[in-house]
């Protein structure tokens, strides 16, 4: 959207506020209360922290709380505290609640299940006793293949249970990029399912893993969970194990190791703007503290509450405000497996239905995918249980804000747009639901202990009502801790920018209520149904091509995904365009990346708008596919020419 647009829109917004009902429930029921508590948590973060510290189980705690500064800082350092004790064996071990349902695990293709606290503590002693049993130890880090499963918690969880790092792979990558995160996260082991089920077809998964393998030395073992049990799986002897197996054997005991809460627990790739993925590395216990905090008081979770998130667990989402989050809370949770309109328009709802879902959280790819299939379909569903949608990983548009409230949440339900990253480990802004009037399009206020601003490239805050860049002034248990192998990388992507504060990589702009409004990112990275990837990454896999000279991807607003890649390329003077090309480019980056990165046009173009540096200005490209001209500056190009000539190769995109 740009900026001018969502400047009147920010100036014209309703606020809306929480029915009486949800607030009665609420943690934090009045602006008031929600004021006085993040001006004290600002003043001593120490005391929040502290607080919040004391509703988790430590296996030792020490007095301090908060040590150095950012980039150097560790919380309650010497302390010790496991994650999956806090996330399991807390509730397995209450009589109350140990025969409560952790997880209600659905697919597509119709198979359900449900697993109580008590057996899933269970079953992921057994998976930590198995990953003892193959020589991982604490610190050692394995990479995990696998989709939505219960089976894919249990592996996590055991995990975190021993300190071994894992390392989530979306199920939807490539060999290539499964290969690329193997190898930079330097990981022992892989743990895949053997295939999985999405939109009526079977990804064979364990083949992606044995082609990603091919010359990687440093996997001794494959952990195999066969979801789908008659699909004929390649299994190398003496490297590959059948998990059912391993199982069988496994004694269902095993301690929770004592880990510092600063110890390594979880890494998860992200997009840079240089191509490479970074390793993001959270510390276990800052995981747990930061997530528990975020998840009770953004979506007041409570113990009556059936949640679900249809986050996939490839993405952060899931871990922030499910695996950790969540079931930190005691909550029952709904792991869903699969394209959520399959195998038909309603099945989110029907979901939501069977379960009774009080508090559903998804992005705004899928709350407009339902937008778009109408009313009609979301009236055949009872829908009357849902007291709060949440959302993340976008921009929420206002109408499909409106149109999500009105027909799915009842004209009455909470709605909560949130924002994070993958390096905030959870969500710094956001509304508190019940002491938070509601904009349509904002991402709410600031959380307890976090001092966000909006600044200028000085790191001087701007006035209300100005765009500029977001940064974060201090220091939070959540913030990740460095980019794996790459501490140089670590230090100049979030903290070189902004003197003196962790530079998100966003711009923003806070109103005058104190709301804040993301615009956007400011360097190359798009964000495609929630995935972000980096528009580098797409280039260096087009410029292997032997047509193409040069690349550039940039991202064109959509109104389903939020945005879709645009490729341009200059040809060799050896090849002409042909829409038989621009397919094997885009298969290119396919093979390379993933499905969801696949350009939606390819444009061939006889050359690139370009600074006199010869850098290329996607800027300029973006204005000309969005608005049909450049309107911005032009003053730094190096040959005026180029423009027009660029529009007239616009004129015909490949199919
Ligand atoms: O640009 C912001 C956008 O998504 C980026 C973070 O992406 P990722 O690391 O994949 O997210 C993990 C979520 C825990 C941000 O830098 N973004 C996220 N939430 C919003 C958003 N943009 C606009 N509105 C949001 N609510």
């Amino acid at each position: 959207m740009a900026n001018e647009t969502m400047l009147s829109m920010i100036a014209e917004s309703e606020k809306f506020a929480p029915p009486a009902s949800y607030v009665r429930k609420s943690y934090v029921q009045s602006w008031d209360e929600y004021l006085t508590k993040y001006r004290q948590s600002v003043k001593d973060p120490e005391g929040f922290w502290s607080d919040i510290a004391d509703e988790l189980q430590w296996q030792q705690r020490k007095a301090t709380v908060v040590t150095g500064k950012m980039p150097d800082f560790a919380f309650f350092p010497g302390s010790t505290i496991n994650v999956c004790e806090n996330c399991v064996d807390r509730y397995a071990n209450n009589p109350a609640t140990k025969n409560k349902v952790a997880i209600f695990f659905d697919s597509e293709n119709g198979d359900s299940k449900a697993l109580t606290y008590g057996q899933l503590h269970r079953e992921v002693q057994k998976f930590a006793n198995v990953l003892l049993s193959l020589g991982l130890q604490k610190g050692d880090v394995v990479s995990v293949y696998m989709q939505n499963l219960a089976e894919t918690y249990v592996v996590l969880l055991a995990c975190l249970r021993l300190g071994i790092v894992y390392n989530t792979v979306f199920a939807g990558f490539s060999p290539e990029a499964l290969r690329e995160r193997i190898i930079s996260s330097e990981a022992k082991a892989v743990i895949c399912t053997n295939g999985s089920y999405r939109r009526g077809k079977i990804l064979r998964l364990k083949e992606t893993v044995d082609a990603a393998l091919e010359g990687v030395n440093s996997v001794q073992h494959v952990v195999v969970y066969r979801r789908i049990p008659d699909l004929d799986t390649p299994m190398t002897p003496g490297r590959d194990y059948d998990y059912e197996e391993l199982m069988k054997s496994a004694s269902p005991v095993c301690a929770p190791a004592a880990l510092d809460c600063n110890d390594p627990g979880l890494l998860i790739f992200t997009s840079g703007t240089s191509g490479k993925p970074k390793g993001i590395v959270h510390a276990g216990g800052g995981f747990l503290l930061g997530t528990y905090a975020y998840t009770k008081y953004q979506l007041d979770l409570g113990p009556e509450d059936v949640y679900w998130n249809t986050a996939d667990i490839g993405w952060l989402t899931s871990h922030i405000f499910v695996l950790v989050g969540g079931l930190a809370l005691g909550v029952t949770t709904i792991l869903y497996e699969g394209a959520l309109d399959f195998p038909h328009q309603g099945q989110l709802y029907a979901i939501v239905e069977k379960y009774g879902v009080t508090k559903l959280f998804s992005a705004p790819t899928a709350y407009r995918m339902m937008m778009k299939f109408g009313e009609d379909v979301a009236k055949q569903y009872d829908l009357s249980t849902l007291q709060l949608l949440a959302s993340v990983g976008e921009p929420f548009n206002p109408q499909a804000w409106h149109w999500i409230r009105r027909v799915v949440g009842g004209g009455t339900a909470v709605i909560n747009n949130t924002w994070g990253q993958t390096e905030t480990g959870g969500t710094p802004l956001a509304s508190i639901p019940g002491a938070v009037d509601m904009k349509p399009g904002s991402c709410g206020v600031p959380f307890f202990g976090h001092q966000l601003q909006v600044t200028d490239l000085q790191g001087n805050p701007v006035p209300d009502g100005t765009p500029g860049y977001l940064v974060i002034r201090n220091v939070f248990p959540s913030l990740a801790r460095d980019v794996f192998g790459d501490r140089q990388r670590y230090l100049s992507s979030y903290f070189s920018q902004i003197p003196g504060a962790y530079f998100t990589g966003d711009s923003a702009v806070r109103d005058e209520d104190g709301h804040f409004w993301v615009l956007g990112r400011v360097d190359d990275v798009i964000n495609v149904s929630g995935h972000r990837i980096s528009t580098m990454e797409m280039e260096s896999s087009l410029i292997q091509h032997p047509a193409v000279v040069e690349a550039a991807v940039v991202g064109q607003p959509d109104p389903i995904k939020g945005a879709v890649p645009i490729a341009f390329v200059t040809l060799d003077k050896s090849y002409s365009p042909s829409d038989a090309l621009a397919e094997a480019l885009r298969e290119q980056i396919v093979r390379d990346i993933g499905t969801f990165a696949r350009p939606d046009k390819v444009y061939f173009v006889e050359a690139m708008p370009k600074t006199r540096s010869g850098k290329i200005i996607r800027r300029m490209l973006r204005e000309m596919i969005r608005d049909g001209e450049v309107r911005g500056d032009t003053t730094g190009l190096e040959d005026n020419d180029i423009l027009e000539k660029l529009m007239q190769d616009l004129g015909s995109p490949s199919k």
